[in-house]
């Protein structure tokens, strides 16, 4: 059977679809207006690295919520399969997190119309996804991707900092360095002209500090 591997890149408008869910049908992107939307698949149901995946991530969902931000999981897996999975997590203990109930949507694709649509499959011979996240802005535009291997879980921590860091982005138009965390300086974007660079260098103060006319940052104000 001929599979189609097309996948949205960053800066493309993320593809719409309806899907059947463990929280019922859902309408993407009319039912996310407004909200930041992580979009992840795993390789199957009832798998030791992807339920503590799930355990993790349920358990962050209110951090999330808080960040205005949804999620919704995948997997090419039966809507029961996916209702006994989750009924099972709720049983199990792993790290100080029990009692998980998963209570974001996870879409059964079992004809991998939405996994195939985010080239979510990444070869013939398989019908598991990957371990995909996209990271969609309130307009709809995928802003992050990021795909990890079978074999190793995500880090839910770096997801987290990947929505503040493009929240912070958007809202004061800045970039965030390497290893940055949220309440640490953040980057003026490079100067578009030689007058801009010249301006930037003589008018440091507290606010702006600049270590060469290309790389200032920006103080960022205690809380
Ligand atoms: C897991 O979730 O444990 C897993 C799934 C597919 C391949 C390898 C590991």
């Amino acid at each position: 059977m001929e599979q189609n591997y097309s996948m949205p890149l960053i800066g493309d408008q993320a593809p719409a679809f309806q899907a059947v869910t463990t929280q019922g049908i859902i309408n993407f992107p009319e039912d996310y207006k407004g909200k930041w939307v992580i979009l992840f698949s795993h390789p199957a149901d009832f798998t030791p690295v992807c339920t503590t995946e799930f355990m993790t991530f349920a358990s962050m969902a209110e951090e999330f919520k808080a960040l205005n931000t949804e999620l919704i999981g995948l997997s090419v897996d039966s809507l029961y399969a996916h209702i006994a999975w989750l009924r099972k997590i709720k049983e199990l203990e792993w790290k100080g997190m029990k009692d998980i109930e998963v209570k974001f949507p996870l879409i059964e694709d079992i004809k991998m119309d939405v996994a195939n649509k985010f080239g979510m499959i990444q070869s013939q011979s398989t019908t598991q996804a990957v371990r995909a996240v996209f990271v969609i802005d309130p307009k709809g535009i995928v802003r992050t991707i990021l795909y990890y291997p079978a074999s190793m879980g995500r880090n839910f921590d770096e997801i987290k900092r990947i929505i503040i860091a493009l929240q912070k982005a958007d809202k004061e138009g800045v970039a965030t360095p390497a290893d940055w965390r949220p309440g640490q300086d953040t980057i003026v974007p490079p100067p578009g002209s030689c007058g801009t660079a010249k301006q930037r260098m003589d008018s440091q103060d507290d606010d702006n500090y600049c270590l060469d006319w290309f790389l200032c940052f920006k103080k960022e104000k205690k809380q």
